[in-house]
């Protein structure tokens, strides 16, 4: 409170992107419910454990949050831009709006119905032998190097692979399909988005649309066990619409599940190796990695918030959050709060205390979760096995622009 009166509130800039959490800490010390209007043009910032986990799971915050997305943008001024931007921005926010991530109860829970089946645990436990494959694929020309980025030679392209395995999608694709959900990722993650990241991301998504909707005719005729297949016959049986709504969800899929694994495998992997005694640990008793990755999910979330619109009007610790105020439940900082983890910014990998938010929490809880954790467990034991002792290659990393996935753009390491 002090350090806040002193200096004013702390700011989202640069050394916030680098390290965000000293600012949680002020947010969290702060008060539990901040109104900012440095955020989306205002929102309410929710940082403490309860708090966020309460915005998850409790039907005053809505997750329908896309209405007014292209007025908060800075630049955009849908009237004076002429109709051909307008109506073009008005299909993009109208297309997101349909993915099941941003809608709520009957309409929620008939499409998650609907991609369940795809994210059976058993059928992610039979992607094993493919994401290992995958994964040697992209390892084993790294043998001998002195050194390498681990961004571009795994954490980017893994992920896509194994995307591409479970749409059905061909290889030759994947560079096209990264670049397009990393323009969707920068514009979601973005706190206050600018009307180029706008643009661009209205840009890649309807190029996703199109390609989807290329693609489905032949999927019709020739179904086989991918997750597109699976969505055609959900339309067909009408739990899908057959309005649009399959290809939200494969737009969906693909920002919601690139830019957050590559994180969890960048994230992961660097803090791994800034505590070499853990790392160390790590690698002569694998048996610990499930309970590390859960410790690594809390310590440096690759998601940091998720956005939620209050539907009906409460009073949370004494502020009045009104219909239609825009939510952001910082998911980074509920994860470092003392007052769910003893000693919230220390790195454990045998810590078990409190539950991380990382995968969010609720009727939204991340359907991918299992496919991520398969991606990260398969992707650590073989970087493990191969090269106990690897390094961080000094400072050669950088931080991406992103405050909502936060990641890393490069990571570059040593083998020995
Ligand atoms: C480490 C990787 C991942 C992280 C940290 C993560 C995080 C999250 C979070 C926080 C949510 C909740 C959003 C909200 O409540 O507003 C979510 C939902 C979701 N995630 Fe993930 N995710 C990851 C990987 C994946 C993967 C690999 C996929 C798909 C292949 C995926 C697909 C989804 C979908 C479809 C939803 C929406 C679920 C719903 O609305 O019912 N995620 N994820």
């Amino acid at each position: 409170m002090e350090a806040l009166a002193k200096h004013g509130p702390p700011t989202f800039d640069h050394t916030f992107l680098q390290d965000p959490y000293p600012v949680y800490r002020h947010l969290r010390e702060a008060g539990p419910v901040l109104w900012r209007e440095d955020v989306f043009q205002g929102a309410w910032l929710l940082t403490r454990h309860a708090d966020v986990e309460l915005a998850l799971r409790d039907p005053h915050f809505s997750s329908q949050r896309t209405a007014g997305w292209i007025k908060r943008v800075p630049g955009i001024d849908i009237d004076s831009r002429g109709k051909r931007v307008r109506s073009g921005l008005d299909t993009f926010q109208r297309l997101f709006g349909r993915a099941m991530v941003f809608l709520d109860g009957a309409d929620h829970a008939r499409l998650r119905q609907a991609m369940a089946a795809g994210f059976h645990p058993d059928l992610i436990r039979g992607m094993r032998p493919d994401v290992e494959r995958l994964t040697d694929e992209l390892l084993s020309p790294l043998e001998g190097s002195a050194s390498f980025d681990f961004i571009a030679a795994i954490a980017r392209p893994l992920p896509s692979r194994v995307m591409g395995l479970l749409l059905g999608i061909d290889r030759k694709d994947e560079e096209r399909f990264i670049a397009w959900s990393d323009d969707l990722a920068t514009f979601i993650g973005a706190l206050q988005p600018s009307a180029e990241q706008l643009l661009a991301a209205q840009r890649s998504l309807s190029n996703m649309v199109r390609y989807f909707e290329a693609l489905l005719p032949s999927r019709r005729r020739e179904p086989g066990a991918d997750l597109i297949s699976r969505l055609l016959q959900a339309e067909a049986a009408g739990t899908v619409r057959a309005d649009g709504e399959l290809v939200a969800q494969c737009a969906m899929l693909l920002f919601a599940g690139h830019e957050t694994t590559r994180n969890l495998l960048g994230n992961g992997l660097h803090t791994l190796l800034s505590h070499p005694h853990q790392w160390a640990r790590l690698c002569t008793d694998t048996s610990a990695l499930p309970l590390a990755l859960r410790e690594l999910l809390r310590y440096d979330s690759p998601v940091q918030y998720t956005g939620r619109r209050i539907a009906t009007e409460l009073t949370l610790h004494g502020k009045t959050l009104r219909r239609g105020d825009l939510v952001l439940a910082m998911i980074g900082a509920a994860n470092r709060d003392p007052a769910r983890f003893a000693d919230p910014d220390t790195f454990d990998i045998g810590r078990r205390d409190g539950s991380h938010l990382s995968f969010g929490s609720g009727p939204h809880v991340c359907i991918g979760g299992g496919l991520a954790l398969l991606e990260a467990d398969v992707v650590l034991r073989a970087v493990m096995r191969r090269w106990p002792g690897l390094r961080l290659a000094g400072s050669m990393r950088a931080w991406n622009d992103n405050a909502g996935l936060r990641g890393f753009a490069n990571l570059h390491v040593e083998p020995a």
